[in-house]
């Protein structure tokens, strides 16, 4: 009995699970979204990439500054113009907070 009410359980927290998004799914349209490999390319020199909704899309610019002035103090590669445009949109579009 004691099994089947395990079993029981299980199925409900997997089937709890299936109502979010699935993780690997908003991985998949992150990776697929315009400025990702201008990201990854240029914060990742430093440590991992961070997910877009750490900050409000208006935060951004300001985050971004401050990496790109650790940048300028270090050897890591500065981004150009429009990497910096492309990254910005990345974070800023992807940003759940609205
Ligand atoms: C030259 C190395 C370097 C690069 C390149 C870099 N970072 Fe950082 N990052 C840091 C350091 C050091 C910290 C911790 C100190 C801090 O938060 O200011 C940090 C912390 C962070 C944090 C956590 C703190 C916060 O304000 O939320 C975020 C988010 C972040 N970086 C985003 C980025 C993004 C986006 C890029 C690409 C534009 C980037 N980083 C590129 C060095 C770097």
């Amino acid at each position: 009995m004691k099994k089947i009410m395990a079993l029981f359980g299980l199925t409900v927290w997997l089937a709890g699970c299936g109502e979010k998004v699935d993780p690997r799914i908003e991985q998949d349209k992150l990776r697929r979204s315009p400025g990702f490999s201008e990201a990854r390319r240029i914060c990742a020199q430093c440590h991992a990439l961070p997910s877009p909704n750490q900050h409000p899309p208006v935060a951004w610019p300001s985050v971004i500054g401050r990496m790109e002035n650790y940048i300028r103090g270090s050897n890591k590669k500065m981004p150009t113009q429009s990497e910096h445009d492309a990254l910005l949109g990345y974070f800023q579009t992807n940003s759940s907070w609205k």
